[in-house]
């Protein structure tokens, strides 16, 4: 699919550009907790200055439900974009109408305004045709640079396309490239690194990964599940379903047709309650009883993990091995990874892809975010993309389907 970058566009001073963010993130007593997204929106937000645009923001925060809700107000996020930006950045109270209007006409090239949540408006989620028609007004050029929200056919990712001449930004091409690489054509061996609590939600992922990689390690709760699917013990788990177990005999046949190595976790972290400060045993898996409460993935997992990317040349690592949010009793494996990635990406031995926002916040909060070959700024785009499936913000952009493409 060939999708029209901003490095396409010729002179646009003085034009009006419609850009499309993605700034969702948790806002802790009214400061966004979180800069990851908002920093890696600036390459284009400055691509676009330097090119004199005037450039209006469209971004959602949390899911108001087409009702403004104060609390998911874009305040926090205007005041945390103008100091990574160096600059002031109005928050323009309505994303469509007479406020909108009359902030175009107050810009000059190169100014950047936000527009307050889209999702505002019921007639966003609906990808609504008249809404999607009032969001591109007055503008000349729309931008999408929001691959995190591109698995939602919405108004502002696919509605507009419609009406104006659209692009994609930097972000979300570099994105694209860097997944896709690393699902397409990565240097083998490919190892996929999946952890997560609930089977439901990784299933077509697993699915996926089952028939792209070398190696699979299946993590965390996802790997209890797997462990308990085999009947061989005795324990009770509040994840695992009976019904789980005809899905794992079917990915780890799929496993073995296509010689795709399993790896399971050999111990677990446990507690004797569901508690971030529960005192912490390691044990093996087959010593686990009903009273332990299973918060990690051990020392003896993460060693079997790490052998395994010494041998790979790509990983790409989705999830977290255990309640990582839950420092430092329930985040010490999940934490020992991420670093154990990072040292062997910096040594120049691996390629490495960390996405879905678990793992890219453990990734962070184990201080190796930036030692990471490519870490996404998606959740749940992200698993959808590597599920292989067509996201609609990027089908919309796509030169045979956007408005002058
Ligand atoms: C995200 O945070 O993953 C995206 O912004 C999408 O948010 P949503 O799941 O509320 O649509």
């Amino acid at each position: 699919m060939k999708l029209r970058t901003i490095s396409e566009l010729g002179n646009i001073a003085g034009k009006y550009v419609l850009l499309r963010d993605d700034f969702n993130t948790q806002i802790v007593d009214g400061k966004v907790n979180d800069t990851f997204r908002i920093a890696q929106s600036l390459p284009t937000i400055r691509a676009l200055q330097e090119k004199g645009a005037r450039i209006a923001i469209l971004a959602h925060l949390g899911r108001p439900d087409g009702v403004a809700t104060p609390k998911y107000s874009l305040r926090p996020v205007a005041l945390a974009l103008g100091e990574l930006l160096g600059e002031s950045v109005p928050l323009i109270s309505d994303c469509v109408g007479a406020p909108a209007a009359d902030a175009r006409k107050n810009m000059q090239n190169g100014d950047v305004a936000l527009l307050e949540n889209v999702r505002f408006h019921a007639g966003e989620e609906e990808n609504d045709s008249e809404f999607a028609a009032q969001l591109a007004r007055g503008f000349d050029i729309f931008v999408n640079d929001a691959f995190s929200v591109s698995h939602r056919a919405h108004a502002s990712t696919v509605g507009v396309t419609k009406f104006l001449p659209s692009f994609a930004g930097e972000l979300l091409a570099s994105e694209i490239s860097a997944i896709a690489r690393a699902m397409e054509n990565p240097t083998r061996p490919l190892m996929g690194i999946i952890g997560s609590a609930k089977l439901d939600t990784k299933i077509k992922v697993l699915e996926s990964l089952v028939a792209k990689c070398d190696v699979l390690a299946i993590c965390g709760g996802l790997g209890t599940t797997f462990l308990l699917a085999t009947g061989k013990y005795n324990f009770t788990d509040m994840l695992y379903k009976p019904e789980y177990k005809e899905v794992v005999e079917r990915i780890l046949h799929a496993a073995k047709r296509r010689g795709c190595k399993i790896l399971l976790p050999l111990d677990k972290g446990v507690g004797p309650e569901y508690s971030a400060t529960a005192p912490r045993t390691d044990k093996p898996f087959a010593d686990i009883t009903d009273g332990d409460i299973i918060m990690d993935d051990g020392p003896e997992s993460v060693a079997q993990y790490s052998e395994a990317i010494d041998g790979a040349k790509t990983v790409i690592l989705n999830g977290t091995l255990g309640l990582a949010e839950w420092q430092p009793n329930w985040s010490i494996s999940s934490f020992a990874l991420a670093r154990y990635i990072a040292r062997r990406t910096q040594m120049g031995k691996l390629e490495s892809i960390v996405g879905g926002g678990d793992a890219a916040a453990s990734a962070t909060n184990a201080g190796v975010e930036a030692d990471m070959t490519y870490v996404s700024t998606g959740g749940g785009a992200f698993l959808e993309f590597i599920e292989g499936k067509e996201l609609p913000g990027i089908v919309a952009l796509s030169s045979t389907n956007a408005v002058g493409g």
